[in-house]
């Protein structure tokens, strides 16, 4: 009986044809994906047995060891358990979520927001909840997976515009019927590229087509604007966004993620969204970490000071070196090197020299654009940065 069960499953089409993937071994044994750290103070990493500089994390301010962070993190799980164990809908509301919520509205400048456990799931419900078939989704073409997830699940239209370009937005919407229910869906600062939208310009055409708009600012929150309000604020345009939706692994130093807008949008992502509806709360630890990581940008202004100084310099000794960064404004720095095998030797450069770094290649990003994801952080000392840059030069003439 067993072996007939095991038969039935080797012989199954679906099982067969992840097993026999030749591009998933391949990728497991070369591509240079899922270390695992054996530990982590700050922005210094143990891998195998070496001590390592974090030059890939996306805790821009550094806060992930902040002692009100972790405190605050602790006192919850003592509170409250580990888990709420069930959506917010039904048994897994809680006021801790409540008093987050209210706090990350006040702060962006929105009437209302909603957490989730992830901040995948914030984007692609941001957008999914709010458009439907028969709707057009105008969508920057270097949009996050989740963005690209959220648009596919509302079955609605899409037209692609090239990358932070209000000329190929108005050409796109300017060909629709003027009556097609529109969206537009864009970041505020780009994960990969490090650019920041041109925001003004793109929503003066949004709201010329009357399209609904959703802005991710999984980059943006805590590094720009106001305490780091985020790409909103740092415009001054925080009004006329209809949903900012983002990520708390980021800035915010927990997890789970954030929509935000007016009241009744929210109220109806709520009801309507099935992702927001039938997944589990967030967890006490994530909700708590998160609110005091908020409380520490609006009391600590140092962070986000450091982490803009720590960028102007790393910046600086990178194109000093003649390396390609995309044109990054932000601590999200792209090393563009073009082709894969230079990108493989390169980060093994920089591996051998202690700091750790990511490789993002196509279709990742465009072809042709392989790159070293980098981003830069308010942890990083002035002398990790002397040996950043000491790496940097050991590779460029290395590779
Ligand atoms: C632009 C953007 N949006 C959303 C997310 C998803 O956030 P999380 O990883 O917290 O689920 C990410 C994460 O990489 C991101 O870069």
């Amino acid at each position: 009986m067993a072996f007939s069960l095991f038969s039935a499953k080797a012989c199954n089409p679906l099982a067969a044809r992840c097993r026999d993937d030749s591009s998933t071994k391949l990728r497991l044994r070369y591509a240079p994906y899922y270390h695992e750290m054996e530990s982590q103070q700050g922005t210094t990493v143990r891998l195998q047995g070496r001590e390592m500089i974090m030059l890939a994390s996306n805790d821009y301010l550094g806060l992930s060891f902040h002692p009100k962070v972790i405190e605050a993190s602790r006192a919850a799980t003592l509170k409250w358990g580990t888990s709420p164990t069930g959506a917010r809908v039904s048994n897994g509301s809680r006021a801790y979520h409540v008093e987050l919520e209210e706090k990350l509205a006040a702060f962006l400048g929105k009437e209302a927001c909603h957490v989730h456990a992830a901040g995948y799931l914030s984007c692609l419900s941001g957008v999914a909840a709010f458009a439907q078939k028969g709707d057009v989704i105008l969508a920057d073409k270097n949009i996050h997976s989740c963005l690209w997830d959220g648009i596919r699940l509302s079955t609605a239209t899409v037209e692609r515009f090239s990358h932070n370009s209000p000329d190929d937005l108005r050409a796109v919407a300017s060909s629709l019927p003027a009556n097609t229910p529109k969206m537009m869906v864009i970041e505020g600062v780009y994960s990969m590229e490090g650019h920041i939208a041109h925001l003004p310009a793109l929503l003066s055409i949004a709201n010329e087509y009357e399209c609904f708009n959703v802005l991710d600012d999984a980059h943006g929150f805590g590094v720009l604007g106001r305490q780091g309000r985020g790409t909103c604020d740092h415009f001054g345009v925080t009004e006329k966004v209809d949903i900012i939706c983002g990520s708390m692994s980021k800035s915010l130093a927990s997890t789970g993620g954030f929509v935000a807008g007016d009241r009744a949008l929210i109220e109806y992502l709520r009801t309507h969204g099935k992702h927001t509806l039938f997944s589990a709360a967030l967890s006490p630890s994530q909700a708590a970490a998160a609110m005091a990581a908020l409380d520490v940008l609006q009391t600590e202004p140092e962070h986000i000071e450091r982490l803009w100084k720590n960028q102007n310099r790393y910046l600086a000794m990178l194109r000093a070196l003649g390396l390609d960064t995309w044109a990054s404004e932000t601590p999200a720095v792209p090393v563009v090197l073009g082709d894969k095998l230079r990108c493989y030797n390169f980060w093994q450069a920089l591996r051998d020299k202690g700091v750790f770094t990511v490789i993002s290649i196509a279709p990742a990003v465009p072809p042709g654009k392989d790159l070293i994801r980098t981003a830069i952080s308010a942890g990083h000392t002035d002398e990790q940065l002397d040996r950043i840059g000491e790496a940097f030069a050991y590779a460029v003439n290395r590779c």
